[in-house]
């Protein structure tokens, strides 16, 4: 059966930047009525202004209220949600001791705690609007163990819980996906560093996430990586243990987050 996206209600977070503003701009231009979340209205609204069909609404993911308030909203208007974009994230720093706990603590209550909290306030309602998805953007580094170590915690801990909801909710009618993307330049993510290395070649844009997005709500897929090759990695990790670790180690010393 098809999964016609016109009229349909979506919910994005994260949706003030980089991959969550293309994806608005994304499903907006396919039909969607767009629930448009994080915590910068400014930009939010700027966004709503642009285009018909999105809605803004302030919401920090790391605060319930918050988050059940956007989904008391969803309720109230709509009676449904048909898809829900987790993608609210932080990239977070290095992590060598004492010092940068509260900062790990933070990037995995963002990262992690953000998709528990949201996920648990729509349940009802992508049920009520099943055949549903959830695309939960965690990142190729919850596959592979690279980059700050507290970022690929909370994205090892996104993939988990999707791949284990996209069994568990199956029955529901709500398909749920990891969606694991390699290196994007985004304002979070400015890949200042990797850039100017050889593996800058590798770095892409937000569209090709947003489009990953819609074609992940259209076939209802469980797991995309994008762009495709960095499924090569991860063969590799599970194939060639040392001939990943000795690539890991160099890309490790060429960072690709923050800066
Ligand atoms: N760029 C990459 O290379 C890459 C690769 C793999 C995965 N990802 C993932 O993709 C997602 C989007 O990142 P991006 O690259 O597009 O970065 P970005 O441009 O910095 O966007 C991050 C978004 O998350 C929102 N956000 C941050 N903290 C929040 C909070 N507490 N509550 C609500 N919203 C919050 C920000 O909005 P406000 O500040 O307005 O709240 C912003 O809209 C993240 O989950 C990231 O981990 C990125």
């Amino acid at each position: 059966m098809t999964w016609d996206p016109r009229g349909k209600v979506a919910v994005v977070t994260g949706a003030s930047s980089g991959i969550g503003d293309a994806t608005v701009r994304r499903l907006a231009g396919v039909g969607m009525v767009v629930y448009a979340a994080a915590r910068r209205t400014d930009r939010l609204e700027a966004l709503a202004a642009e285009l018909p069909g999105v809605v803004p609404h302030t919401a920090d993911v790391t605060d319930q209220d918050a988050v059940d308030a956007l989904a008391a909203r969803v309720r109230d208007e709509r009676g449904v949600c048909h898809a829900l974009v987790n993608n609210a994230g932080i990239g977070g720093g290095v992590f060598n001791g004492r010092d940068d706990l509260d900062d790990a603590l933070r990037t995995l209550d963002v990262n992690l705690g953000g998709v528990v909290r949201c996920m648990a306030a729509f349940a009802d309602l992508l049920e009520a609007g099943a055949p549903s998805r959830v695309v939960n953007v965690a990142s190729v580094a919850g596959k592979l163990g690279i980059g700050p170590a507290a970022y690929a915690a909370s994205k090892f801990g996104v993939v988990g819980f999707s791949e284990a909801l996209a069994l568990s909710w199956r029955s529901r009618g709500i398909t749920v996906c990891q969606l694991n993307p390699g290196y994007i330049e985004t304002e979070g993510f400015t890949q200042a560093q990797i850039k100017r290395t050889p593996l800058g070649r590798l770095v892409g844009q937000p569209d090709i996430v947003a489009d990953a997005v819609a074609d992940v709500l259209a076939s209802g897929r469980t797991e995309r990586t994008v762009p495709t090759f960095y499924r090569a990695f991860v063969t590799l990790r599970h194939l060639a243990p040392p001939v990943y670790t000795a690539i890991a180690r160099r890309m490790a010393r060429s960072g690709g987050t923050r800066d």
